[in-house]
């Protein structure tokens, strides 16, 4: 283990609608949210169903840790993936990131993946060290609530 990571007795579990603030702050706090997304409207969505989920870890009754997983029957995938800035550094992210795992595999998914945003570029190292690779696809996306 390496030097700089401290035991944080971090227990993980599925939010559930009263994390709803506590969560989506931690996301804010994180730098993931953005002016044309809604938080909320994306945690109470991910809850709604079966295929979607948000994961919550807790240490000492705070939560320190979450992320977004969920699959559309081909593939999984990560959103919001976020360690509380006091606690980064420690070994949760790739905690975290090993429960969203488990969330997909548990339901039969085969692969992940997932967004890095372009100026978010420095957290690719952060994945790369956890086993993704970037791959060479070109990613396109068109809005659907315009009209
Ligand atoms: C990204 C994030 C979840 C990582 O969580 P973390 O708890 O800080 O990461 P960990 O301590 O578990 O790091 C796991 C490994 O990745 C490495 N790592 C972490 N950040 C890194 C970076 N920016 N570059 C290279 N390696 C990095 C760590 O050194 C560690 O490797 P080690 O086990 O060999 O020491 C966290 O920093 C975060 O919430 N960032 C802000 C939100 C964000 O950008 N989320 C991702 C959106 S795509």
């Amino acid at each position: 283990m390496p030097a700089n990571h401290t035991l944080v007795p971090i227990l993980f579990r599925p939010a559930t609608p009263q994390d709803r603030a506590e969560i989506t702050e931690l996301w804010a706090a994180c730098g993931l949210t953005r002016p044309w997304n809604d938080p909320a409207s994306d945690f109470d969505f991910a809850l709604s169903g079966p295929a979607s989920t948000i994961l919550a870890g807790t240490a000492e009754d705070q939560i320190i840790a979450s992320a977004m997983v969920g699959h559309d029957g081909h593939r999984g995938c990560v959103y919001y993936v976020s360690v509380h800035p006091d606690h980064q550094g420690r070994g949760l992210g790739q905690l975290l990131m090993n429960e969203a795992e488990t969330w997909l595999r548990d339901r039969g998914v085969p692969k992940l993946n997932l967004i890095v945003r372009s100026e978010n570029e420095q957290v690719v190292g952060f994945y790369e060290s956890i086993g993704y690779l970037a791959e060479p696809n070109t990613q396109m996306g068109k809005r659907l609530d315009t009209r």
